[in-house]
């Protein structure tokens, strides 16, 4: 398998459902209060040139609970690609850590990180993906309906990093996507074209929430400017107001739908309290399951037993 996980497309589809299979395992022993330590002595470095919540602690907590230990590099420790260049910083971690995660705005620096480091990379958020995102919302999809398969999940605001990479998994593994954005806020193409090409979901754009929602039975929503984009926030609050998910807007959906959302909220912008923290809601669960899906990525990449 790839040494990396830069993006759910460089990973296959057996790669993809057996990480499913082990966060499940590795869940299940958790909370059986298993000590279980296969990256014992292992380091994991974390690069963040971005804020977080989620990402930083999950990953920081799965690595002492899997044995092994975590240090934090925010932007003022290694100013990647500007104290120093990323073919550097690479290769001198991979001289002391035994895997690297980070958290950029270009992708190219975490594709480049992966590049030059001979240990495996793994991306905690990009401007063009955000793999270990979709990766828990898909387990956490699966804990509540028992199965991926044919699953509708319909995505609602912009098409940003995390829908691109809900694409990539679509182009893996089969369900129904319907994604609704602004016009102009489309993913990128190519990402459209390869999910479509791949044949494996059922795949459905649209310029309308209520559309792209009806009989849905997983919504989902992000902050409609993400990190990096401050400066449009102002704008985007205008053209993306008839995409807020409120209560009406559920109502159009699958009775049992349940809400998603990777977090941080903007609540009243592009979900309402209401809605956040309602009957529908599985946004806790879903910030839970990053941090089994990650353990899961952590093993498959870093222990010499997976
Ligand atoms: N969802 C997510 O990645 O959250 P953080 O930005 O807090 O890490
Ligand atoms: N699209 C958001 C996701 C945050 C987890 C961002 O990139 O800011």
């Amino acid at each position: 398998m790839k040494k990396d996980f830069v993006t759910i497309a460089d990973w296959s589809t057996e790669e993809i459902v057996q990480t499913f299979d082990l966060a499940r395992e590795l869940k299940a022993r958790f909370k059986a209060g298993e000590v279980y330590h296969p990256l014992k002595g292992k380091t994991l470095a974390m690069v963040f040139q971005k804020p977080s919540n989620r990402t930083r602690v999950s990953f920081e907590v799965g690595m002492y609970q899997l044995g092994g230990h975590a240090l934090y590099l925010g932007p003022a420790e290694i100013g990647l690609g500007k104290r120093e260049s990323v073919a550097d910083v690479a290769r001198v971690l991979a001289r002391y850590v035994d895997g690297i995660m980070a958290r950029v705005f270009d992708h190219d620096h975490v594709e480049q990180l992966a590049d030059w480091a001979s240990v495996p990379v793994i991306n905690g958020l990009s401007d063009l993906v955000h793999p270990c995102q979709v990766m828990g919302d898909m387990l956490t999809i699966i804990e509540h309906r028992g199965r991926f398969e044919g699953v509708h999940v319909a995505w609602v605001g912009d098409g940003n990093n995390v829908c691109h990479s809900w694409l990539n998994l679509a182009a893996k593994i089969p369900f129904k996507l319907s994604i609704a954005t602004p016009e102009g806020y489309e993913p990128r193409p190519d990402f459209v074209e390869r999910a479509l090409r791949g044949g494996v979901s059922e795949i459905a754009l649209y310029h309308s929430a209520e559309e792209a929602v009806r009989g849905a039975e997983f919504v989902y929503t992000d902050v409609w400017a993400s990190m990096g984009q401050e400066e449009e926030a102002e704008q985007r609050k205008q053209v993306f107001a008839p995409f807020q998910v409120n209560e009406a807007l559920l109502k159009l959906a699958d009775p049992n739908v349940k809400f998603l959302h990777c977090l941080p909220a903007h609540r009243g912008e592009e979900v309402t309290d209401e809605v956040m923290d309602g009957p529908h809601s599985i946004v806790f669960d879903q910030a839970e399951n990053r941090l089994h899906i990650q353990k899961a990525i952590l093993v498959k990449l870093m222990s010499e037993q997976a």
